[in-house]
C-alpha cells in the first residue's frame, strides 16, 4: 500500500510508521517539520506529488489544557487541517484515515460509549477534535473517523511512561481514582489503523484495548507492579483536585458496534498491552 503518514513525529506516528515499514508499504512519512497540516498549500502540493492510496493523519494538536486556552488554535490544527487533509486526499483518489478521541464524549454515562452514543464534548480540545471528524466526512466519502482513547506506547509523554519512571525510582505516584478509560496501546492501534485503511470501509470506528477498562490509578498501580520497585507506592487523587483548565470525562470507556460486524478481531486488553509494553521497554534498557 502507498501510504502518506502525517504527524509521524508524533507518539501514534511513530508506531504507524514502523508497522506500515514492516508490513511492506511505500511509506511517505511527514513529521511536522516537512509538512505543516495547517499549511494547505504544502497539503495540496505534497499528496499531488507524492499521490498515496490512501492518508492517515497522525497529527494533532494534543495538549488538552493548551487548546482550553487557545481555542482557535485548537480548530485550526483539530479541524480545519483535518478537512483541508480530507479534501486534498479526494482529490487524489485516495482514502482518508482521521484519529478522534474519547474526549469527545461528555463522559457522564455508566457504562461504554459506542456509535451509538451522541458526542457531547466538555472541551475545546473535545469540541476541536469533533468538528475535525464532521468536517473531513462532509469533504470526503471515503473517511475513516477512528476514535481511540487513553494511549500508551513506546516514545511518548503519556501518563504510562511518567508512572514506569517514577515507580522504577521507588516514588509515589499521585494518580486519579475515579476516572475511568480503556487504555490503548500505540503498536496496537496502529495496526488497526492500517488494516482499516486497506478495508477502506468510511465510517466512525471505535478503536481501544478490550475488556472492562480501568481508573489512571488502576493503570499505575499495574505499571507499578511491572516496575517491581517496592518502595513505590500509588496515592488516589480525585480528578477534580487537580483543578486543571480542562474539563476531561470522568468515563470515556469506549466499545466499538462495527468492528466484530466485519470482522476485526478485538484489540487485546490494557493490561497483556502493558506487559507486552515493559517487555519491550526492558529490552531496550
Ligand atoms: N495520546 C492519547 O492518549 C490519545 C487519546 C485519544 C486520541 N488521541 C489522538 O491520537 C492522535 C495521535 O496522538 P499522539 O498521542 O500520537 O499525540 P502526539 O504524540 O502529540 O503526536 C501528535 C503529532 O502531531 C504533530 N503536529 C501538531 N501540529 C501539527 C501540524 N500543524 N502539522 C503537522 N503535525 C503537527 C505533533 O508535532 P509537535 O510535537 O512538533 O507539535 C506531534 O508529532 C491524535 O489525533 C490525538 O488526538 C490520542
Amino acid at each position: 500500500m502507498r501510504v502518506l503518514i502525517t504527524g509521524a513525529g508524533g507518539m501514534v506516528g511513530r508506531a504507524l510508521v514502523a508497522h506500515c515499514q514492516a508490513q511492506g508499504d511505500k511509506v511517505l512519512a511527514h513529521e511536522r517539520a516537512d509538512l505543516d497540516i495547517t499549511n494547505a498549500d504544502e497539503v495540496y502540493a505534497t499528496l499531488e506529488r507524492e499521490r498515496p492510496e490512501t492518508v492517515i493523519n497522525c497529527a494533532a494538536w494534543t495538549d488538552v489544557d493548551g487548546c482550553e486556552l487557545n481555542p482557535e488554535r485548537a480548530l485550526t490544527v483539530n479541524a480545519e487541517a483535518v478537512e483541508t487533509l480530507a479534501l486534498a486526499s479526494r482529490q487524489v483518489g485516495a482514502s482518508f484515515v482521521t484519529i478522534s478521541t474519547d474526549y469527545v464524549f461528555a463522559g457522564d454515562k455508566a457504562g461504554f460509549y459506542t456509535q451509538r452514543d451522541d458526542p457531547e464534548p466538555q472541551s475545546a480540545y473535545g469540541m476541536s477534535k469533533l468538528q475535525g471528524e464532521r468536517r473531513a466526512q462532509v469533504v470526503s466519502a471515503r473517511t475513516m473517523i477512528v476514535r481511540t482513547s487513553w494511549v500508551f506506547g513506546p516514545g511518548g509523554k503519556n501518563f504510562l511512561t511518567s508512572a514506569l519512571a517514577r515507580a522504577r525510582r521507588g516514588e509515589q505516584l499521585p494518580a486519579i481514582g475515579d476516572a475511568y478509560g480503556t487504555p490503548t496501546y500505540a503498536p496496537h492501534l496502529a495496526a488497526r489503523l492500517r488494516e482499516l485503511a486497506a478495508l477502506d470501509l468510511p465510517g466512525v470506528y471505535h478503536v481501544a484495548g478490550s475488556g472492562a477498562g480501568t481508573s489512571f490509578a488502576g493503570f499505575a498501580r499495574a505499571a507499578v507492579a511491572l516496575a517491581g520497585n517496592k518502595e513505590a507506592t500509588v496515592a488516589e487523587v480525585s480528578m477534580d483536585s487537580l483543578q486543571r483548565p480542562a474539563p476531561r470525562p470522568r468515563n470515556s470507556r469506549l466499545r466499538c458496534l462495527l468492528s466484530a460486524a466485519i470482522g476485526l478481531a478485538p484489540l487485546p486488553d490494557w493490561q497483556t498491552a502493558l506487559r507486552e509494553f515493559a517487555e519491550t521497554i526492558n529490552a531496550e534498557r
